[in-house]
């Protein structure tokens, strides 16, 4: 198929205002997304190839959005800034669902650019807070497509160290300075396999809350704990513990995520009525801790074997504010929650 290049008027303005190897570099990118062809042929301003939807892509201080539609390819260039006011700690409006992509161990940067150039655009919406957590080293594939947009980029992990002879570890501040705005604390697979304790989740917590990043407090039980009924004791213990001297200012920037663990990766989603009672039970000694206000304020997602098939029961419980994706958030199925979510 033909695509006739047709570049926006704004497109133009900008373009004019920028080192003429941009355009140049642009049509360069274009080239190398051409689908299905080794050696994609340029015919002044139309070229070859099977192109789909939207493509984004970061020229130093401008993002170019390119829409193939009728074999014309319209491409926009807009002038980025930082992050967005959505991750404004303070302004959590009303408990505006969240939702947030955990990718887990998965991806290699070009698979991670291809991904989130695909999907970015169909989660970039208004109504839904969405958080990208990805590996350390894809963080620059997802932001190249995430910036300027209202997608937010999160991490897994992070040290509760300031800097030092921490082998391995990354600190808040390095997070914070590659755009982070949110960072996974406490996920069960990291006290399962690396040792993690309510403990070390509290400095993490605190230590998010100072370089100003939203951290997603995980809680959850185990099958056996859910088998000899300690459940709602055992998520009360780790909400008290892991925010230990957060001021309520504070807790209402942390965004809480009940995951069962037995629910994590199997296929088994805990019942909407299980799923609500441990939320609500969260809220209940949130509100213990601080005050109901400050409860009120805090958004608690629930996570486990979350699809788009069960997405929206869950969303309509009155004290889930969104979800901790995994499987489904390595797919575009991950766009469809997030709809369930508007
Ligand atoms: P799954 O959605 O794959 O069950 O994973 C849930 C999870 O652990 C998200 O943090």
């Amino acid at each position: 198929m033909i695509y006739r290049v047709v570049f926006s008027s704004d497109a133009e303005k900008q373009l004019n205002k920028l080192d003429k190897s941009v355009r140049v570099q642009i049509i360069d990118y274009l080239k190398t997304r051409i689908e299905g062809s080794t050696n994609p042929r340029m015919l002044g301003n139309a070229m070859t190839g099977d192109f789909k939807g939207s493509w984004r892509y970061k020229v130093g201080k401008y993002r170019v959005i390119c829409d193939f539609k009728d074999n014309i390819c319209v491409v926009q260039v807009i002038k980025v800034g930082h992050r967005k006011n959505v991750y404004d700690l303070g302004g959590n409006d009303m408990r505006k669902k969240i939702i947030a992509a955990n990718w887990k161990m998965n991806m290699t940067p070009a698979e991670a650019a291809r991904f989130a150039g695909e999907l970015v655009p169909l989660v970039d919406v208004p109504e839904v807070d969405v958080v990208i957590c990805a590996p350390f080293v894809l963080f620059g594939a997802v932001w190249v497509n995430a910036e300027g947009t209202t997608v937010a980029l999160g991490a897994q992990n992070m040290h509760y160290e300031d800097k030092g002879a921490f082998t391995g570890e990354i600190s808040a501040d390095m997070l914070s300075a590659v755009q982070v705005s949110h960072v996974i604390i406490g996920h069960s697979e990291r006290r399962q396999y690396f040792n993690e304790t309510d403990c070390t989740v509290n400095k993490k917590v605190k230590k998010a809350l100072s370089a100003g990043i939203a951290p997603i407090m995980c809680c959850g039980e185990s099958l056996l704990q859910r088998e000899m009924g300690i459940t709602i004791e055992h998520i009360r213990m780790q909400i008290k513990l892991g925010l230990l001297d957060v001021s309520a200012g504070d807790a209402a920037k942390v965004v809480i995520a009940y995951e069962p663990i037995w629910a994590i990766g199997t296929g088994v989603t805990a019942t909407t009525a299980q799923a609500e009672e441990a939320c609500a039970a969260i809220r209940q000694v949130l509100t213990e801790i601080y005050d109901k206000s400050t409860a009120d304020k805090i958004r608690i997602q629930y996570g486990g074997s979350v699809t788009p098939a069960n997405a929206a029961e869950l969303f309509a419980q009155p004290n889930i504010d969104g979800a901790l994706v995994g499987g489904a958030s390595l797919s575009l199925d991950f766009a469809k929650i997030v709809e369930a979510a508007k």
